[in-house]
């Protein structure tokens, strides 16, 4: 099996996949990084979301071959219990989960947005969540979170 390198977490990692492999299942399985969830396996839920090169991008359909030499960041780049992303705050101020198994890859399309948008308008916060699927229907609660972050992250 050829060996992709690329960026993960800030750190350089080189594994043994195959090219079709997807991202998400190196992640999850020989990487041991589980932030992105499976959901649909198709593209269409979100829950795998990592960010590539900054961008949100669901790994369930990217096959390794595409992965190389790129900049991976995975729910666990965020942030970290001691030291929370803004947006992990947020979504905990605003309590904007219930069973949180779309959290990770809202996250991730959160912070992309406001990597690029660092004072989104709702309505940019809900287009940038558009493609993220939330089966507890707490949509209207992250978008607020997002919303209280941008603004907590203008003024720190
Ligand atoms: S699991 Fe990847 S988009 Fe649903
Ligand atoms: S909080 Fe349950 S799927 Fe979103």
């Amino acid at each position: 099996m050829p060996t992709v390198q690329f960026q993960l977490n800030g750190a350089t990692v080189a594994v043994d996949a195959d090219p079709d492999q997807t991202l998400l299942d190196v992640l999850r399985g020989p990487l041991g990084i589980t932030g992105a969830h499976f959901g649909c396996g198709a593209g269409q839920c979100g829950a795998c979301c990592v960010m590539v090169d900054g961008r949100a991008m669901t790994s369930c359909d990217m096959p390794m071959w595409s992965v190389a030499d790129r900049d991976v960041v995975t729910l666990e780049g965020l942030g970290t219990a001691e030291q929370p992303h803004p947006l992990q705050r947020a979504f905990i101020s605003e309590q904007a989960m219930q069973c949180g198994y779309c959290v990770p890859g809202i996250l991730i399309s959160a912070a992309a947005l406001l990597n690029d948008n660092p004072s989104p308008t709702e309505a940019e916060v809900r287009a940038a969540l558009d493609r993220n699927l939330c089966r507890c229907g707490s949509h209207n609660r992250m978008v607020r979170a997002v919303l209280r972050a941008a603004s907590e992250m203008a003024t720190s």
